[in-house]
């Protein structure tokens, strides 16, 4: 009988206990495998923190928001044990063997994609699901928790229409998406946003302006500007590239190191742009500016029926690849399937929204304004 452990790192987002659920059963009722949990991501491996995930305990958790065993944002070999970061590689890998696990189940995003492959190289059998409402997870068609978070951030671009329409404002609403700009994009279109802006299009604060603008003008008093939260002015993107070719062309790993420092500096003080764009487009367009941050909403919550079955079928393939011995991939969704995508693939990747993507034509179709 297979002994598999299982763990979901990185942010929580729904349809996580889908896939933990889908994973379970079909490995219990199909192979005759038994599970274990372990907390908190990648702390609770090292940790040696575990939770029964016999049939009992995966009951009612289909519809359930978040993750039945907890999250983090942990990494095992840059873990904050006592205040020091240390690499506690070891600790996983003995976890591991303690419980005389035959394969590892890792659900999460980009970050969790890297860890599982760094444990892979540490000798252990890994094998991944792609998470993330920022749908960025590359070589899948998509990641569950996405299309609940486009549902949630549609809605109150919905929702912010009436009362923006009221007071004859502009509303900036910022949208979850921190490199990649799906989020805010779909739900941009989906609700009927005026104006989009997207990580891989900077924008100019002018353009957004003069696009308002031209709806007064036009008779229409108010305005919905959906951003996404790594969205960037051209600006903002060049100092931006800057430091990641500083970045690349270093030599040392002194060099490397503070090169990635002010990049992550950088990306840190960028967290609350939307507060200083709301301020720029009320002075330039003399027009009532509020703004109104989704945040962790988004995350949280029911899933959606496309994401249970997303999280289900991702699931349930992982355990029949399990039972076949399959390891060091990310079980990937393709069309109507799934394939099995080498980790090293995978990891280091970001799926981006290509230029000239359908839904981008779609949206300067129908007169969106994309910033530029
Ligand atoms: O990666 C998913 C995500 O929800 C991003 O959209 C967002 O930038 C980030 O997580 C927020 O992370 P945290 O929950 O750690 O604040």
């Amino acid at each position: 009988m297979k002994q598999v452990g299982i763990l979901t790192s990185g942010g929580d987002c729904p349809g996580l206990n889908a896939a933990i659920r889908g994973v379970c059963r079909a490995g219990q009722e199909n192979y005759g495998m038994s599970f274990i949990g372990f907390r908190d991501g990648f702390r609770g491996l090292v940790q040696d923190q575990t939770m029964e995930l016999e049939s009992k305990a995966l009951s009612g958790i289909l519809t359930l928001g978040g993750t039945i065993l907890g999250t983090s944002r942990d990494k095992p070999h840059r873990m904050l044990v006592s205040g020091k970061m240390c690499d506690m590689t070891e600790a996983a890998v003995e976890t591991y063997h303690r419980h005389h696990l035959d394969a590892l189940v890792c659900i999460g995003g980009g970050g969790t994609q890297k860890n599982a492959l760094h444990l892979k190289k540490a000798g252990l059998k890994v094998i991944t699901l792609p998470k993330t409402i920022d749908n960025d997870v590359p070589y899948t068609d998509v990641s569950f928790g996405f299309d609940t978070a486009l549902a949630i951030a549609a809605d109150a671009v919905d929702r912010l229409h009436s009362t923006a329409m009221s007071h004859h404002r502009v509303i900036v609403v910022e949208v979850m998406g921190h490199r990649a700009g799906w989020l805010a994009l779909g739900a941009g279109i989906a609700g009927g946003a005026d104006v989009i802006l997207i990580p891989e299009i900077p924008y100019k604060v002018d353009a957004v302006a003069e696009a308002v603008l031209r709806r007064t003008r036009a008779g229409k008093k108010f305005s919905i500007i959906a951003v996404a939260e790594g969205a960037m002015s051209r600006e903002q993107a060049k100092a931006v590239a800057k430091l990641a070719a500083a970045k690349e062309k270093a030599r040392t790993k002194a060099k490397k190191r503070e090169a990635s420092d002010k990049l992550q500096k950088f990306h840190q003080e960028h967290l609350d742009h939307t507060v200083g764009l709301t301020q720029e487009l009320q002075d330039i367009t003399g027009m009532e500016t509020r703004l109104t941050i989704l945040g962790h909403l988004q995350r949280g919550g029911t899933p959606s029926a496309a994401d249970r079955v997303l999280a289900t079928r991702l699931g349930t393939s992982c355990a029949a690849l399990l039972s076949e011995g399959t390891h060091g991939v990310m079980v990937a969704a393709r069309g109507d399937g799934t394939e099995a995508v080498p980790l090293e693939k995978v990891v280091g990747g970001k799926k981006f929204v290509p230029p000239g993507h359908p839904w981008i034509e779609a949206a300067k179709r129908v007169g969106t304004c994309l910033g530029v």
